[in-house]
């Protein structure tokens, strides 16, 4: 018999959106309740179209690597051959699979079942017999009988309660293991799981408790239009008249869960409001914002919250770790992991300034505006960054480690001493992050049209009020090119690029991406990220994960919360002849 083990997967993420069924899949382990009513109602339990519609949008905005759903009382040959939801999915090349308990294990355990059964019947046999030679009502075998009927009676419910639902669910969830398992996927798999209302919460907590993210979409239905003429009994007339409208709604966490707690770690002076609001907005329960955080004081404070919250809540916690300066924030990076050993293991954000964030979404935007322009693939791309700080450096280690040809420059004016210094910018991020860029020094608009001149993409992230490209160096500029700037304080860094312009031609040949749009990404990545850190402990989340995001979400594949479709029934055309 195959054995039950759920092991999280390895190297790999899977991420399972639960789609509630509208009503619960048949199943019992001994014998339903009263069985030809119960078999005459299977039939009726089939999706209804607003589901199945739902379902057919869903999987074509999500396109998930894989399908799956609860088997039942079904055999696999019904499970395929009388299943709307299966042809649906065959027809958009999604693999589709029953999950659920193993037959073997099944009758396994309802044999064990059989027995308690049998003593059952046996008493309530004796206790008919007893009614039948007694005349008085009261009897102290009968009082026994009873006694002895209502306990295993109490015993049979539980065992078919705890077979039906702890047993089963982890079947279940073990066969979504081990379907993701077969999938030769590089980073992340995606399931959607059709799934019975009763057992959702039930497997939402045991695929978390294996590090998968889970989402649950339950459908809402309403009628948005009906101009029903009461007296009309035509049927096509209803039909017309009537529009569903369905939508997911996301199910949030039950109220007996740990509450989710971020501990905001600023190495600045003042914790920045900034990441508090995001996080509250991000669904947290509580921030608690710690100033001034060096690394001995990060050390305290996660043993303090890790020990005191336990190995279940500690999932619901999460360090993130801020500050304007990198090196700072990377050193209290390095005493909160040391500070944590399994099983006392929360979520860490790092994202000193929103640099990590910005930067990561700076390229995502910029690698997907190439490729929807037809502008080609930004790895074969010529880049410079403007600008040495942090959003600068992480911008040059992410283009670099594209394979992107980078050349990171200090413009600032003041500076004395600018090439050494732009060479120690480069020796550092060889250093720490192993890649090879050309640092230099470039004050005067002669520097700065020699390093334009040479790049294909430009990426500005000077400190804000600073302009660095005026039009007289663009009206220089003579190949196709594409400018970002992040800078949103005025001056901006790019003379004639507004806010929001998203890949506006700013003048023949030269399109602009100003600091709005990237913001607008970034600010979408760092939520994405902070939810994604509420569950499951373990992760850090620094540039490489928030770049993975922002190119997710730039192309717009999480969100179907935001899914709401129209249904209509469609329109009949009279014929003419
Ligand atoms: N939209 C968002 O969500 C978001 C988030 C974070 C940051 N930002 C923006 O991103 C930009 C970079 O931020 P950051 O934190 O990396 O760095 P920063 O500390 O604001 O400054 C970046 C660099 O600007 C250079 N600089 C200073 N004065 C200059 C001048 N007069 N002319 C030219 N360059 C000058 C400095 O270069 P040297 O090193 O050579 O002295 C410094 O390294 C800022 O504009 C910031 O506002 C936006």
């Amino acid at each position: 018999m195959k054995g039950l083990e759920i092991a999280p997967l390895k190297d790999k993420r899977l991420v399972v959106l639960i789609a509630e069924k509208e009503y619960n899949e048949p199943f019992w382990i001994t014998e339903p309740p009263s069985a030809p009513h119960y078999q005459m109602l299977c039939s009726l339990f089939q999706p209804s179209i607003a589901f199945h519609k739902f379902l057919d949008t869903l999987i074509e905005k999500v396109n998930p690597n894989f399908a799956t759903e609860e088997l039942g009382m079904r055999s696999e040959k019904e499970f395929y051959k009388d299943n709307v939801l299966a042809q649906m999915f065959q027809n958009n090349n999604i693999p589709f699979f029953p999950v659920d308990i193993d037959g073997n294990a099944k009758t396994y355990l309802a044999s064990s079942l059989d027995k308690k059964m049998e003593s059952r019947d046996s008493i309530l046999k004796s206790l008919a017999e007893l009614s039948k030679q007694k005349k008085e009502k009261y009897s102290v075998e009968k009082e026994y009988l009873v006694a002895y009927g209502q306990c295993l009676q109490l015993e049979i419910d539980e065992q078919e309660r705890e077979v039906s639902f702890s047993t089963r669910e982890s079947w279940i969830v073990m066969g979504i293991m081990d379907h993701a398992r077969e999938f030769n996927v590089e980073e992340e798999i995606t399931c959607l799981h059709i799934c019975s209302p009763e057992h959702v919460d039930g497997i939402k907590k045991l695929l978390e408790s294996v590090d998968v993210q889970v989402e649950v979409l339950k459908l809402s239905k309403k009628i948005v239009s009906a101009h029903i003429d009461a007296r009309s009994d035509d049927l096509g007339n209803l039909l017309q008249s009537m529009q569903i409208q369905v939508k997911p709604v996301i199910k949030k966490k039950s109220p007996h869960d740990s509450p989710y707690l971020l501990f905001y770690l600023d190495t600045d002076e003042r914790a920045s409001p900034f990441d508090i609001c995001m996080a509250y907005d991000a669904g947290y329960n509580a921030v608690i914002p710690y100033d001034n955080v060096t690394p001995k004081d990060a050390e305290k404070i996660v043993q303090d919250t890790i020990f005191s919250r336990g190995p279940k809540a500690v999932k619901h916690t999460c360090f993130f770790i801020g500050g304007r300066k990198a090196e700072k924030a990377e050193e209290v990076l390095k005493a909160v992991k040391n500070s944590m050993f399994p099983p006392f293991q929360a979520n860490v954000i790092i994202d000193p300034g929103g640099a990590y964030t910005t930067a990561a979404a700076m390229v995502a935007k910029v690698e997907y505006a190439l490729l929807s322009h037809k502008l080609g693939d930004l790895r074969d791309k010529s880049c410079a960054v403007l600008g040495t700080g942090a959003v600068g450096q992480v911008t040059t280690v992410l283009l670099a480690k594209l394979g992107c040809n980078v050349t990171i420059a200090s413009l600032n004016p003041k500076r004395v001493d600018g090439k050494e210094y732009a060479q120690k910018i480069s020796a550092l991020l060889a250093d720490r992050h192993k890649v090879d860029v050309i640092g230099v020094f470039a004050p005067t608009p002669a520097k700065k049209l020699e390093i334009l001149k040479k790049a294909d993409i430009v990426f500005c992230a000077a400190t804000r009020g600073a302009r660095i490209i005026d039009k007289e160096l663009l009206n220089e500029l003579k190949l196709l090119k594409v400018l970002v700037d992040i800078n949103a304080v005025s001056p901006l860094g790019i003379e004639g690029l507004e806010l929001k312009d998203d890949m506006r031609e700013i003048i023949p040949g030269i399109f602009g991406i100003g600091a709005l749009a990237i913001g607008e990404l970034k600010h979408k990545s760092e939520k994405e990220i902070l939810r994604q850190a509420r569950d499951n402990g373990k992760k850090i989340y620094n540039y490489n994960q928030a770049i993975q995001l922002a190119r997710k979400l730039v192309r717009k594949e999480i969100y179907p919360a935001k899914l709401t479709l129209t249904l209509k029934y469609p329109h009949v055309k009279t014929d003419s002849r």
